[in-house]
């Protein structure tokens, strides 16, 4: 696969301040420890606005920096009907985030739930907003388990090789 077009994809939630600043994390940190990094752009986003422009959660951080993966350089911000022909990956945290993105349009690369990927169990990425330290462990687990999962079966499909 060529350099030069990179893949595309962006985790999505709610808020942009938990989940997909870990999704964006935790991906990239997967990337570079490949040595994958010039086939990717990666980005984060939140279906509401409430939080635009403001750092990653405090526990996302904490959790991230625990398993030394950094969120430096990430800001909340909206996801938008542009957004929609941006990426070839959409990868929605959960169930509500996947049909708000749908309702903003018709997409022009693929949308996914990230635990498609998930080895273990499909469903939701729980939210650890304002549940503490424990929660925020569990959300990195699920998403550092399924971004393994969502990246082996990208560099499958797009036969990746470093
Ligand atoms: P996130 O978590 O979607 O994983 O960023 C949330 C953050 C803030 C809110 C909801 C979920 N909120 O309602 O402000």
């Amino acid at each position: 696969m060529s350099k030069t077009k990179k893949i595309h994809i962006v985790f999505v939630c709610l808020g942009n301040i938990c989940r997909s600043p870990l999704g964006e994390g935790i991906f990239r940190h997967l990337v570079e420890k490949r040595g994958l990094s010039e086939y990717f752009h990666i980005d984060s986003a939140g279906t509401a606005s409430y939080h635009t422009g403001e750092r990653p959660d405090l526990g996302s951080i904490r959790a991230a920096a625990k398993h030394g993966v950094s969120l430096d350089g990430q800001y909340a911000r909206q996801f938008t009907g542009e957004d929609l022909t941006r990426w070839d990956y959409i990868i929605a945290m959960d169930s509500s985030n996947h049909s708000n993105i749908c309702k903003l349009g018709t997409t022009s690369g693929n949308i996914h739930l990230l635990r498609e990927f998930d080895p273990e169990e499909p469903g939701d990425v729980p939210d650890p907003w304002a549940k503490g330290d424990d929660a925020f462990l569990e959300t990195y687990a699920i998403i550092h388990r399924s971004c393994i999962g969502l990246l082996d079966h990208i560099i499958r499909v797009h036969y990746i090789t470093d």
